[in-house]
């Protein structure tokens, strides 16, 4: 679409051009589509044109062939015709090989376009005259940015291989060929061929009970956008929960993690409650190995989770609240395009913190929301200010390097303010009503803001504005005089550190009994840049910070050990960069490294032994602070 468009937009400045000889040709139209007005509804992350020949439902026939680490076969996309007169169907690919496009066993034309960086190849097929079906012969590169191949050693239990997709924001596309936008929805069914010994699983209904055969049916019914098309294939077990929530994991951490999980369903009822019935029948968690980039991702019944938040005390599971509540916010109302992250992320996160306190009571909440604020003002301090935009504009740039604290944490601070100036009771109301309304649809920025203003603004139009509304939206920073989140549990951590940093406590007499992982790391979190040897050791000796089992502590206080070069803690460092790659927790830590020149040079090793372990995005993102 893209080239069509550079075309026609070539065509019309030619035409005016010539239309107007005394025009002095320096004069001559020297837009380019960057300086252009934006338009809101345009998904400028995909060449696809739903809004001339829209698919529906994809059927997928795939192979996982784990010694080529490729995905063989075919997607079988059914269509609709938007404008009649149309004859070609665009889709998204990204390092696909197509060896064949087919309706009905009579081959078709097609053409795979020159490769974008951030974006892949347009693949244009011709359509034929009649018929709603085409199927695509392909397979994936070994190199697919959308899934990670792992071998036995990367696992759990060491001795099966491993495979997983993560699709959001723009791979979907590097797993099968499609409509890669989320304003696009589809259906789904799937046959999945493994190895007989491995489970197949995908953001679909599960079956616990298959027979473990290596061929594997799914069926997702219900409209969802490609970015929550997500597999994974591995050996995989089934622990129940609840009537409706259950694990998804290798044995070995099978029981630890549906322990650690076990308020699954608790949340998921609460949620229920306050914001209407789950649309997805049932909500299960997939575990994956310690290389999955994210902390977790929503894929639709089957949430992806990292292992790294297993930390035996449940203090890390907001990120299941935060998961389960995606399933109305971002799944059943969805951003329409990528600038719109923030209505996914945003909302999320105000649930989220709905969730935890609903759950575990407002003290826990109030930790989160401080801590959540605090990452906040870092990224506000740290952004360009367009970067700090909610409706963000993405043009020309690549999803995954705009990731941050911004859409979530700016986004529910947002919604908290409106909460406070109108009641929680209300807001609860409106958000209910909110999600019902725009159930299975996908929405731009501009749609909720109209949705707001013949709602809230004019019901509540005592005490809320539009000029408000607007700067939340369309400005960078935090707009002044919103909610600032406060804790009591971190006034005596304050009062703690401060005492120590005097030196009228020694660390061992500091009282950290009773302490939550929360207090532990808002203490880390907030120690000024510079401490000496002799402070950072006197904190490692008291509180056997280098030895943290708590991936978030330990990741605040290496944080610290690299800001000072505390060297006893980097036989750790470096074990931590080569088994984790959750992006969230190595990229702070080589970022600070990249600083120094010889923290560069022991983040170079620490890369270059993890990188074979390393998902495509870990490495893509991370590369840049070694070279
Ligand atoms: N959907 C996101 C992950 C995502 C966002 C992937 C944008 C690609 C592009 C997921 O729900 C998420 O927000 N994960 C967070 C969880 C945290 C905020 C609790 C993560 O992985 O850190
Ligand atoms: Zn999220």
């Amino acid at each position: 679409m893209k080239s069509i468009r550079y075309l026609a937009f070539f065509w019309v400045t030619t035409l005016l051009a010539c239309s107007n000889p005394e025009q002095p040709s320096e004069t001559k139209v020297q837009q380019t589509p960057k300086q252009t007005q934006i338009d809101n509804a345009k998904d400028y992350h995909s060449f696809a044109n739903p809004d001339e020949v829209k698919v529906s439902h994809i059927d997928l026939d795939l192979t996982a062939d784990f010694e080529k680490h490729q995905l063989i076969g075919t997607a079988t996309l059914t269509y609709q015709k938007v404008d009649e007169q149309s004859e070609t169907l665009i889709l998204d690919t990204r390092g696909l090989t197509i060896l064949e496009v087919t309706a009905g066993n009579v081959p078709l034309a097609f053409e795979l376009q020159k490769e974008d960086p951030n974006l892949g190849s347009a693949l244009r097929i011709t359509l034929p005259k009649s018929g709603n079906q085409v199927t695509i012969n392909y397979h994936t590169s070994k190199e697919a940015s959308g899934a990670q191949w792992l071998t036995p050693e990367q696992t759990a239990g060491k001795q099966f291989p491993f495979l997983f997709t993560q699709a959001q924001a723009v791979h979907a596309r590097s797993f099968i060929p499609l409509q890669d936008s989320p304003q696009v929805r589809v259906t789904y069914t799937a046959t999945i061929r493994t190895p007989e010994e491995l489970l197949a699983v995908m953001s679909a209904a599960n079956d616990p009970d298959t027979e473990r055969d290596g061929v594997y049916e799914f069926n997702m019914p219900q409209p969802i956008p490609s970015y929550l098309i997500a597999l994974a294939i591995g050996d995989l077990h089934f622990k129940a929960m609840g009537e409706r929530t259950g694990v998804y994991a290798e044995p070995s951490i099978l029981d630890a993690a549906a322990k650690e999980f076990e308020d699954t369903e608790s949340m998921l009822e609460a949620t229920e409650k306050t914001y209407g019935p789950y649309s997805w029948d049932r909500y299960d968690l997939l575990i994956l190995p310690p290389s999955f980039p994210f902390g977790g991702m929503e894929n639709p019944r089957l949430s992806f989770i990292t292992p790294t938040v297993i930390a035996g005390d449940k203090s890390l599971v907001s990120l299941i609240a935060h998961e389960l509540a995606h399933s109305w916010s971002g799944n059943t109302v969805t951003n329409a395009t990528w600038r719109d992250l923030w209505l996914n992320e945003g909302f999320t996160t105000y649930l989220t913190y709905r969730i935890m306190e609903m759950i575990y009571g407002t003290d826990r909440y109030n930790m989160e929301a401080v801590l959540g604020y605090q990452d906040l003002e870092a990224d506000i301090a740290a952004l360009p200010d367009n970067d700090e935009i909610l409706a963000i504009d993405l043009r020309g740039r690549n999803p995954d390097d705009v990731f941050s604290n911004i859409p979530y944490e700016k986004g529910a601070l947002f919604l908290r303010e409106i909460e406070q100036k109108i009641g929680r009771d209300n807001f609860d109301k409106f958000l209910l009503e909110y999600f019902n309304h725009f159930a299975f649809e996908s929405i731009t920025t501009d749609q909720f803001v109209n949705y707001l203003d013949k709602t809230l603004l004019t019901t509540y139009a005592d005490v809320l504005d539009k000029e408000r509304i607007q700067q939340w939206i369309f400005e960078p920073g935090i707009p002044e005089g919103a909610p600032v989140p406060e804790s009591d549990a971190f006034s005596k951590v304050d009062t703690a550190r401060n005492a120590w940093l005097e030196g009228s406590l020694s660390a061992k007499q500091v009282d950290t009994q009773g302490w939550t992982v929360h207090q532990w790391l808002y203490f880390l979190n907030n120690m000024p840049d510079e401490l000496n040897e002799s402070q950072l050791s006197a904190l490692d000796d008291a509180f056997q910070l280098t030895a943290s089992k708590n991936n978030e502590i330990a990741h605040s206080w290496l944080l610290i050990a690299v800001k000072n070069q505390y060297k006893p803690a980097y036989e750790r460092l470096h074990s931590y960069l080569v088994n984790i790659g959750r992006n969230k927790l190595v990229k702070p830590l080589y970022k600070e490294l990249s600083k120094t020149v010889e923290g560069k040079a022991f983040a170079k090793r620490a890369f270059e032994e993890a990188k074979p372990g390393y998902h495509p995005l870990t490495v893509r993102v991370n590369k840049k602070f070694v070279e």
